[in-house]
């Protein structure tokens, strides 16, 4: 139970109830474990429980039958599925899939309805999460609109950096594994693009690329070249 509530803490949407709060929704969480590569739910799925990531990587993206694009890659404390859960009538707007193993909560529309009818503040916290998703997803459609390849994987990169980044070295190491063909998704190109744009940044020892993690050498120097200096 603690580590439940340890874990409801760091999850936005929860961060301001109190412990007695927090202890009444322990009960009326699922807990799930996926294995790596498992799929979660597809898009236009119907769907009608939001899930909180405990433990591992959930990737969020959109496909055809040739290509893919990841429109998010959440870790332990990220939620997702609440768009569907709030827009009953509609389906779900992605699909989601594990990229290591995963122990995820499960929470019941009907659950999360009633504690955002008792603590109004969880919808401002909602609104909050969808407000800062709303402004990645413009980026996302600047940087395909406007950047070229190479500072679009920059960004990808910074993004990684940003969400599951820790500081080691003097540096700053992304704590999870990427395939080429996973940043490729994230930037909009392909995967030989990708491997071309890594290779480039690792010879000018801007980064080190060991079994699928990223190593930024000077964080702020990337953001620079990333463009995305404030
Ligand atoms: P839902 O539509 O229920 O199922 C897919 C989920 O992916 C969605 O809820 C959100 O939680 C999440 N999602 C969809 N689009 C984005 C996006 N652009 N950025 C981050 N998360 C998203």
């Amino acid at each position: 139970m603690n580590d439940l509530i340890d874990l409801l803490k760091n999850v936005p949407l929860f961060q301001d109830l109190s412990k007695e709060e927090l202890e009444s929704i322990c009960p009326l969480l699922q807990e799930i474990r996926w294995k790596r590569g498992n799929v979660i739910f597809l898009e236009g799925d119907t769907g009608d429980e939001l899930f909180i990531i405990k433990k591992g990587i959930v990737k969020i993206y959109r496909y055809n039958d040739k290509k893919e694009i990841i429109l998010a890659i959440f870790g332990p404390g990220d939620f997702f599925g609440e768009m569907a859960i709030i827009q009953p009538s509609l389906n779900r707007s992605a699909a989601a899939e594990t990229l290591e193993n995963c122990l995820i909560y499960s929470l019941k529309r009907a659950v999360f309805y009633d504690f955002m009818m008792k603590h109004p503040h969880i919808c401002i916290k909602l609104l909050e999460v969808t407000a800062q998703r709303l402004r990645r997803a413009n980026d996302q459609i600047y940087n395909l609109t406007f950047l070229d390849v190479r500072t679009r994987i920059l960004r990808s990169i910074i993004y990684l950096a940003n969400q599951h980044g820790v500081n080691r070295n003097g540096g700053v190491w992304i704590d999870i594994r990427i395939t080429h063909q996973q940043l490729a998704d994230m930037a909009g190109t392909s995967r030989e693009s990708a491997t071309k744009v890594l290779q480039t940044l690792s010879e000018e020892g801007l980064i080190v690329v060991k079994k699928k993690r990223i190593f930024l050498n000077d964080y702020e120097l990337l953001k620079g070249l990333a463009g995305l200096n404030d």
